[in-house]
């Protein structure tokens, strides 16, 4: 049997404000590294929502914010331990545990956030790879939440060009994608924990990082790293992982319930993006974030050269032209 949901046994310490249900038989446990303001957390407590709807109770959720079970890469241990029931991990996170999502993370791959949703949806692409962890990890790839157009924020600036980023050290996910494309437009990239970026720029540690606009406002980076440069280098998402011992042990009426709640859930959300974005860039102006636009023609071909040159397996560069023949297709799925 696998070990019971780390929800589970902390259930009796719960209040309906931690985004747990009430009285269902079990409460399975979602980590995310985000803030409660970010509105990955609302959508997931709908979620949980919606499974102890749809399952008469006998399933429910708590979220657990701010990565209080752990870094995004330790639960993705814990989720495969069966541990922890659920996690959203970013992109590059499971690129570390299986390099057959690499054309996920690359720039260059998402044209823009509906592009990315009409091939997340898309089983003919994702269908193999998202059961891909399965047999090895016991990982099974649920869908995600897109986490938009990815841009830089320095303490200093503005940055209209490669040549103002020279010298810099700008946090990066750990991630080879991420370490040569910060190198390749001119700054250093420096790996650290999503948790640890606010207080690194305050003291100095570091002179920038990217980020998309929600982010950058839920973790109020804003405060410490005032200059935003809309770059647009990538599109990202941030994929839910689910044990597969656990969705084998549910009754079948009870996994198809799961699957269908987060269905509904990752589909609105895009929406729910949109106009989040807005929000927060109002916000970052309301703060007084200097934001530019640099001439695309600044960035913008570094970062496709930067995409393309780290796929070189014939698998990876199949997944990519599947991923743009959707671009090209113009939205008619
Ligand atoms: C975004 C993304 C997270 C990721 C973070 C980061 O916020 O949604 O999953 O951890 O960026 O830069 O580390």
């Amino acid at each position: 049997m696998p070990a019971a949901g780390l929800g589970a046994a902390l259930l009796g310490g719960c209040t309906p404000s931690q985004g747990v249900m009430a009285d269902v038989d079990r409460v399975l446990s979602i980590s995310l590294g985000q803030a409660e303001s970010h509105p990955s957390y609302g959508s997931l407590v709908t979620f949980g929502e919606r499974i102890a709807e749809a399952t008469d109770g006998r399933y429910g959720a708590r979220v657990y914010a701010n990565n209080s079970l752990g870094d995004q890469q330790e639960t993705v241990q814990l989720v495969s331990d069966g541990a922890i029931d659920m996690a959203v991990i970013s992109g590059t996170q499971i690129e570390n545990s299986s390099p057959r999502f690499l054309p996920m993370n690359v720039p260059g791959a998402f044209d823009d956030i509906d592009h990315q949703n009409r091939v997340m949806l898309d089983e003919s692409i994702v269908g193999d790879l998202f059961a891909s962890l399965e047999p090895d990890m016991r990982l099974t790839v649920l869908g995600g939440y897109t986490q938009g157009g990815r841009h830089l924020y320095t303490v200093g600036g503005p940055i209209e060009s490669p040549e103002d980023l020279a010298g810099m050290k700008i946090r990066v996910q750990e991630s080879e994608i991420f370490l040569r494309l910060i190198r390749n437009i001119g700054g250093v990239p420096t790996p650290l924990a999503y948790s640890e970026v606010y207080t690194a720029l305050q003291a100095g540690v570091l002179d920038g990082a990217e980020n998309n606009e929600i982010s950058y406002v839920t973790q109020r980076h804003y405060e410490v790293a005032g200059h935003y440069t809309r770059t647009n280098h990538l599109v990202g998402f941030d994929f839910l992982l689910a044990s597969t011992d656990l969705l084998e042990e549910m009754e079948p009426r009870d996994e198809q319930a799961l699957r269908a709640a987060w269905e509904e859930t990752q589909s609105e959300f895009v929406e729910i993006w949109k106009q989040e974005t807005e929000a927060a860039t109002e916000e970052m102006l309301e703060n007084g974030v200097e934001i530019t636009d640099p001439d695309p023609e600044a960035f913008g071909p570094i970062i496709s050269e930067t995409g393309l040159s780290i796929l070189e397996d014939p698998e990876d560069l199949a997944l990519y032209e599947a991923i743009r023949a959707v671009a090209e297709d113009g939205g008619a799925s």
